[in-house]
């Protein structure tokens, strides 16, 4: 079986560029799969894959660091089109026996690009365009053998290529939206030069995953935690459809999930997709661990220790279990420093990576492990999964403890799921979830006088938060309509009783973070 999901494969060596995520899913987008690779990758490896092409990304290093990433000084003997992007340019020149060295002016930002040669790379581009760099090196003295296809003020050489080898070279980055015919430059390297036909699709995808699941499990049982979010949800609709009854999926009810959670979760994994599904009741144990802490670092620390307990117990049960699934995607991958290169800042130590398989002796299966957010959600689609369930909002896994300010009790959790849930209702009603990026109700931990009918009333506040994020890094508040948030805050103080107030909250991130929590 060809182990990579498609016959037109472009590898991206991954030199640790912060953009190189964006390589492979404009690659992707443009309909050819394209998969990141280690760096040092050798040339008989390459070759197996059958590539079309190779692109070697961008890197924090200098060539001429000592330790620098290198690539395999063969690669050129596999005779496919090579396209070097800054740092993945230096290395592949240096190969080819060009100069490199720091540049007199470092440049970051927006530069004006001139074009010299439009007949291959660079066809259709406007001669004068604007282009994205960040690069302190570049390559400086060109051997004769290579051609400048383009320039910039400060960059004689921004864009090359090799008058015998099938190399070209960019000193800036056509994947980023601030270059704003870096599409085209990669369509052209795509489908003129390496002759790739744009038949990939996320269907395909679902294919040739299926088949590796299928042979990396053989007839073992595969366990899958199922947390109700996105990328677990496509994960166990995955693997019901490649191993049907050899899977079993695990969902903790902790006792701090959202209003009808558990229900939808069980409609759709038992009753829609045929999954042998246990749920385990532990909202007892949750709440116990919960009694009289405050502080949300112990409130986390609590409930990922005692999910990790119950997990194992379920498990335990489970004979001839095996594998775990995990929904890892790539960014989590990169996140956690755990990326092709190993050399891309490690960000932070991702939830999702590492952890629970160690504890419990499983092998780990990853089959989102090369796609990125919004092909997950494209891969839900294919694999009929309902809207609401491949657009869903992000839940923090410790879930509403760290939405219920201060001590957590079961009466403060009901009063929270009634208002969270007239909110949600709500933004759905009025269109607003898919421009949202994550919407949720806080019960705040104090209180506040009111009046109702004649009488005086004490009772609890509510804020909202809603906001806008790509990447959940930074996020800005929702700009909600005056009149939805009127009819919110009249439904939760109507219909709720416990709840006189309800707040706005009008905090970016950075400074504040998105949970209060
Ligand atoms: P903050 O509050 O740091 O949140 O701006 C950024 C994103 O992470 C989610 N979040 C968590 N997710 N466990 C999780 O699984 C957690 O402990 C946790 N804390 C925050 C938050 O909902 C937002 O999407």
């Amino acid at each position: 079986m060809n182990p990579l999901p498609h016959d037109q494969v472009i590898p991206i060596l991954d030199f640790g560029s912060q953009y190189v995520q964006l390589i492979a899913r404009r690659v992707r987008e443009a309909g050819v799969f394209s998969i990141l690779v280690r760096p040092d990758i050798s040339v008989d490896e390459l070759k197996a894959m059958n590539p079309k092409g190779l692109i070697l990304s961008g890197g924090p290093s200098s060539v001429y660091e000592e330790n620098a990433p290198q690539c395999d000084p063969n690669l050129f003997s596999l005779g496919v089109p090579v396209l070097g992007i800054c740092y993945g340019m230096q290395a592949a020149s240096t190969v080819l026996g060009a100069q490199v060295r720091g540049a007199s002016s470092r440049e970051y930002g927006r530069a004006q690009l001139n074009i010299l040669d439009n007949s291959d790379l660079l066809k259709g581009i406007p001669e004068h365009t604007a282009v994205w760099m960040s690069h302190g090196d570049q390559v400086d003295t060109l051997h004769e053998d290579f051609i400048a296809l383009a320039k910039t003020p400060t960059c004689p050489f921004a864009a090359v290529k090799h008058k015998s080898q099938p190399f070209y070279g960019v000193q800036f980055h056509p994947e980023v939206t601030h270059t704003p015919h870096g599409i085209e430059l990669l369509s052209n390297f795509l489908f003129q030069i390496c002759k790739c036909d744009a038949t990939w699709k996320m269907s395909d995808f679902v294919d040739t995953a299926i088949a590796r699941v299928r042979e990396q499990v053989g007839n073992s049982r595969v366990i899958c935690g199922l947390s109700g979010g996105v990328d677990s949800s496509v994960v166990a609709a995955l693997l019901a459809k490649a191993i049907g009854k050899q899977l079993t999926c695990i969902f903790v009810d902790n006792g701090v999930l959202r209003k009808n959670e558990r229900d939808m979760v069980e409609n759709m994994f038992r009753d829609h997709f045929d999954i042998d599904l246990r749920v385990i009741d532990a909202e007892k144990e949750f709440l116990d661990d919960l009694a009289g802490v405050e502080e949300p670092q112990t409130k986390r620390t609590r409930i990922g220790h005692r999910f990790i307990d119950i997990f194992k117990e379920a498990s335990a049960d489970i004979e001839d279990a095996k594998f775990l699934a995990q929904g890892t995607l790539y960014p989590d991958v990169i996140e956690s420093g755990h990326g092709h290169s190993g050399q891309a800042a490690n960000i932070k130590l991702h939830h999702n990576v590492g952890g629970l398989p160690e504890q419990l002796g499983f092998e780990l299966i990853e089959p989102l492990r090369d796609l990125f957010k919004d092909e997950v959600r494209k891969l839900g689609e294919v694999l009929g999964l309902p809207e609401q369930m491949v657009w869903r909002h992000p839940f923090p896994g410790p879930g509403l403890a760290v939405r219920v300010l201060g001590e957590v009790t079961k009466e403060k959790l009901d009063l929270l799921r009634d208002a969270d849930e007239i909110l949600l209702e709500e933004i759905v009603s009025n269109n607003l979830y898919r421009r949202t990026a994550q919407v949720f109700a806080v019960l705040l931990p104090i209180k506040a006088v009111g009046v109702m009918g004649d009488g005086r009333t004490y009772e609890s506040v509510v804020a909202i938060r809603a906001v806008e994020s790509q990447d959940f890094m930074t996020a800005d508040w929702a700009r909600i309509p005056y009149d939805v948030l009127a009819t919110i805050s009249n439904r939760i103080i109507n219909e709720i009783r416990g709840i006189n107030r309800v707040v706005y909250d009008i905090s970016s991130k950075p400074p504040a973070t998105i949970e209060w929590e």
